[in-house]
């Protein structure tokens, strides 16, 4: 089936970069834009249009894709493209900013303009697979056939349910990773073996905390994990995830270069540092 709508996809880091090219292949007319040029220009040779700036890129679009490291690129980034958005847009905003965010971010779009916050599970493997568990809060029926392209969607409800349970989803699995970092290193200070204690919580109840604390070819970095974490904790009081985020700072002032880094590597540094 030929796709005629137009696409403006903004933000092509770790995971938008596979997530915009899967529109492309799929046969989407597709405008890009990222802050730092350098990332788009691949997928420009790919067949993409590249806009100079962010209200460029969506002067003509049905629909327009966001996916940003945090609150704080997206409020930079509304702040240029609210005001182009046509009545009949549909705004897919995919990052991970917390529900505050969106609500806010609802809150500058003229009547007419369709948001939905549709955040992903999964990391850069599923995204350049397509197989991403997509959360969308709001009405998604004008976008279906685009969010199929990049995953498997669960309505969440209203919106902000999205990008609210994604905090609650990543809160978990981030605070897994801390804990199971923790457990083995508690399993090294007692002279046991790594591999068997490793084995021993992946066959618990964590087993899919263990898998994630090792996983390798993917790239969640800390500074996104501490992003999620910091976003949670200022929506209610969680004091395990307080402890948690204050260790993956720690870690990171230690080891500034972690910042970057997965957040496997991150587990690996609180498992044998002392
Ligand atoms: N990586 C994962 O496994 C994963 C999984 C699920 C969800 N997420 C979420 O998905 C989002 C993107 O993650 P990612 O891994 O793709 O991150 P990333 O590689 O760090 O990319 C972040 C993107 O945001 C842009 N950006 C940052 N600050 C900006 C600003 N002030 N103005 C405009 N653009 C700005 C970056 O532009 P530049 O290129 O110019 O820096 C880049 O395009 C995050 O919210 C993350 O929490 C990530």
């Amino acid at each position: 089936m030929e796709h005629t709508e137009k696409i403006a996809f903004l933000g092509l880091g770790h995971m938008g970069a596979p997530m915009a090219r899967r529109l492309l292949t799929a046969g989407h007319p597709l405008t890009v834009w990222n802050r730092t040029r350098a990332r788009a220009e691949p997928l420009v040779a790919e067949g993409a249009a590249l806009a100079g700036s962010p209200a460029g890129a969506v002067r003509d679009a049905d629909v327009v894709i966001t996916m940003l490291a945090g609150p704080d690129a997206l409020t930079a980034v509304a702040d240029a493209v609210a005001p182009e958005l046509r009545p009949g847009t549909t705004w897919i905003e995919m990052s991970t900013v917390g529900p505050d965010a969106v609500r806010e971010l609802a809150a500058r779009l003229k009547d007419g303009v369709n948001l939905v916050d549709a955040p992903v599970t999964g990391s850069t493997d599923r995204a350049a697979e397509g197989t991403l568990g997509i959360l969308a809060g709001g009405d998604t029926a004008a976008v279906d056939h685009v969010l199929a392209r990049l995953g498997t969607v669960t309505r969440t409800g209203p919106p902000g349910s999205g990008a609210a349970l994604k905090l609650v989803v990543n809160t978990a699995v981030i605070g897994g990773v801390g804990i199971v970092a923790e457990a083995l290193r508690l399993a090294a200070a007692l002279g046991l073996d790594g591999d068997t204690a490793r084995d021993a919580l992946r066959a618990g109840p964590l087993g899919g905390a263990v898998e994630r604390a090792f996983a390798d070819g993917v790239l969640f970095t800390t500074d996104l994990a501490v992003k999620d974490l910091r976003i949670a904790t200022s929506a209610t009081e969680l004091p395990v995830t307080t402890t948690v985020l204050e260790r993956l700072r720690r870690t990171t002032r230690h080891e500034p270069a972690l910042s970057h880094a997965d957040i496997a590597q991150a587990a690996t540094h609180i498992i044998r540092t002392s």
